[in-house]
């Protein structure tokens, strides 16, 4: 089975827009934008990735989160039009998942301008999508607003509800879906603004109902660690191979992972494999 997963487009819309006094970090965001966004994710450089993703022969198409950059309904509208040719050609195949950006303010979550703009993709905790054979994919969303950090919140509903689930589907393979690592590479530092809250809990759930694999993003740089596996940014610039624009292609077999390879933007948009994966 080929799988491929990618994540953190962070489609992004004209600051102005974003200007809004009674809401703060709208405007932090606005300003980090016009700082920071416009060179790091230019927006030629997720449609080159979309349109390689396109042309794959695939099994199933993971996308983990972060669609958006601030959660406005222009971001998930144009996200959306990204999408459709992806949905179009992998129907059911094509799993998405909110990312912390995607819930960026209470009135977006609130309101669930997510699952308006996706709602072949909507989520309320935990959704299990089953699969050809034995294999079935699990996703969760652990994705919620905070006011100036990035973090996610594991809380005991959603590790009741995933604990539940994964207990049910015990004699299946699963792929499990979220948008958070549960572990770190000695060489990228976890930020404490930035991580999982409750990340401990997950850690002891995925130990006691291993998946085939555990498919995130969140932080923008591709790893594989055991059975997890970070896609990186499919959006955003780098000189970095391991951070530049690209994706991850994950090959099952036997209820085992049998690769993992990376994939990223050449100077020229071409495909170019990425060294040092796994
Ligand atoms: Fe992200
Ligand atoms: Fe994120």
């Amino acid at each position: 089975m080929k799988i491929i997963h990618f994540g953190d487009i962070h489609v992004w819309r004209n600051p102005l827009a974003l200007y809004d006094p009674f809401y703060p970090k709208r405007y932090l965001g606005a300003v980090n934008l016009m700082l920071n966004r416009r060179k790091k994710f230019p927006k030629y450089l997720g449609q080159q990735v979309l349109d390689h993703i396109l042309e794959e022969d695939a099994d199933l198409v993971v996308f983990s989160g972060d669609l958006t950059t601030a959660s406005l309904k222009s971001e998930f509208k144009g996200a959306a039009e990204m999408f459709t040719p992806l949905y179009e050609k992998w129907k059911e195949r094509l799993i998405i998942i909110p990312g912390n950006h995607d819930r960026y303010t209470t009135k977006a979550t609130r309101q669930d301008w997510y699952g308006e703009a996706f709602p072949y993709a909507k989520i309320d905790g935990v959704r299990v999508t089953e699969l050809e054979g034995n294999r079935v994919v699990v996703a969760f969303d652990a994705s919620c607003a905070f006011m100036l950090r990035s973090n996610g919140m594991f809380n005991s509903d959603l590790e009741n509800l995933l604990e539940e689930t994964l207990a049910g589907l015990t004699d299946k393979e699963v792929i499990l879906v979220g948008h958070y690592p549960i572990d770190y590479p000695d060489t990228v530092a976890v930020d404490p603004q930035h991580e999982l809250l409750g990340r401990a809990a997950l850690k002891s759930i995925v130990r006691q109902y291993p998946p085939v694999v555990y498919l995130h993003g969140h932080k923008h740089i591709r790893w594989r660690l055991g059975n997890a596996v970070n896609c990186g940014s499919c959006g955003m610039f780098s000189e970095d191979p391991l951070k530049q624009a690209g994706y991850a292609v994950i090959k099952l077999d036997g209820g085992q992972i049998t690769s993992v390879d990376g994939v990223h933007m050449g100077a020229g948009g071409e495909k170019v494999l990425t060294e040092g994966l796994s």
